[in-house]
């Protein structure tokens, strides 16, 4: 059978095996999927033995996307767009690197919560790993502005630069996030620390969207304040599936139906 494996430390928690086995039952595909635990600073080492002992590809999780990015001899261009690679596949001679996290926030967006966001605006909280992986993506739905707040202004500046050529978007500090958006995508590692965000009053326009990129009761401080300012809420968990169906359909050539998937992890 081809081996999987998901890299990750912790990643005993990874629902990633779980989403795999739904995916390969529902596709006839045959393959094995485990969790595999490495220590910081032996990435590299562990990858090399995975793939030399016949492992077909991995999905990577914090802390490891950019020694991921460096491992990969080939990268997708939304990969280097990224600056970080959470999936991994055996190709004939090399390994290719490539994201699918932004194509699965968009399409959690998109095809599940039926958001149309051309012309929109956008807010995207944080200016970390996670927030630039999805800078690109969200930027390819034309919204009319996309800001990105961070915690730590330089750091939203910086992302914000780094894609001035592919869209409106500027980077500002927390004190300066402005008001009035119709998606607010939250990339800060602010809940799973469980210091909560404040969020200013007005931040929501009518009928705005709040998401947590993070899924269950990390996402619940965040999308419970949202809530209580009127705006709709969802958590990652559909992103979480979204972004998994993308490795599978890179490593199998076959697309899994989602919907089914997240209501069974949701019910889980
Ligand atoms: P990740 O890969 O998960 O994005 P990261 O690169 O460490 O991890 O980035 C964490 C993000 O969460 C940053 O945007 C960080 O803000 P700073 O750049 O100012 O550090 C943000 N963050 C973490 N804790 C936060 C908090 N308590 N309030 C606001 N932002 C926070």
């Amino acid at each position: 059978m081809d081996r999987y494996v998901v890299i990750g430390n912790p990643v005993a928690h990874s629902r990633s095996p779980e989403i795999h086995a739904r995916f390969a039952r529902q596709t006839g595909e045959a393959i094995a999927y485990e969790r595999l635990l490495v220590e910081p600073g032996d990435f590299a080492r562990a990858a090399r033995e995975f793939f030399a002992s016949g492992g077909r590809g991995a999905n990577v999780t914090l802390p490891f996307k950019v020694d991921a990015f460096a491992f990969a001899k080939e990268r997708t261009a939304r990969a280097g767009q990224a600056g970080a690679v959470n999936t991994l596949a055996m190709r004939v001679g090399a390994i290719l690197g490539d994201n699918t996290d932004g194509a699965g926030l968009v399409r959690d967006l998109t095809a599940n919560l039926g958001l149309t966001l051309a012309g929109t605006r956008i807010l995207l909280l944080g200016a970390g790993g996670a927030a630039r992986g999805v800078v690109g993506p969200l930027l390819a739905l034309s919204p009319a502005m996309l800001v990105i707040a961070n915690r730590t202004r330089e750091r939203a500046r910086e992302l914000a630069r780094a894609f001035g050529a592919a869209g409106r978007v500027e980077g500002v500090g927390f004190e300066a996030m402005g008001e009035g958006f119709d998606l607010v995508v939250n990339a800060t590692s602010a809940s799973t620390r469980g210091e909560p965000l404040a969020l200013p009053a007005g931040l929501f326009a009518r009928g705005a969207t709040a998401y947590d990129m993070a899924y269950g009761a990390a996402a619940l401080p965040f999308l419970e304040g949202a809530r209580a300012a009127g705006a709709r809420a969802s958590d990652g968990l559909g992103m979480l599936v979204e972004q998994a169906a993308e490795s599978f359909l890179l490593w199998r050539g076959k697309r899994p139906e989602t919907a089914a998937v997240i209501a069974a992890l949701r019910a889980a």
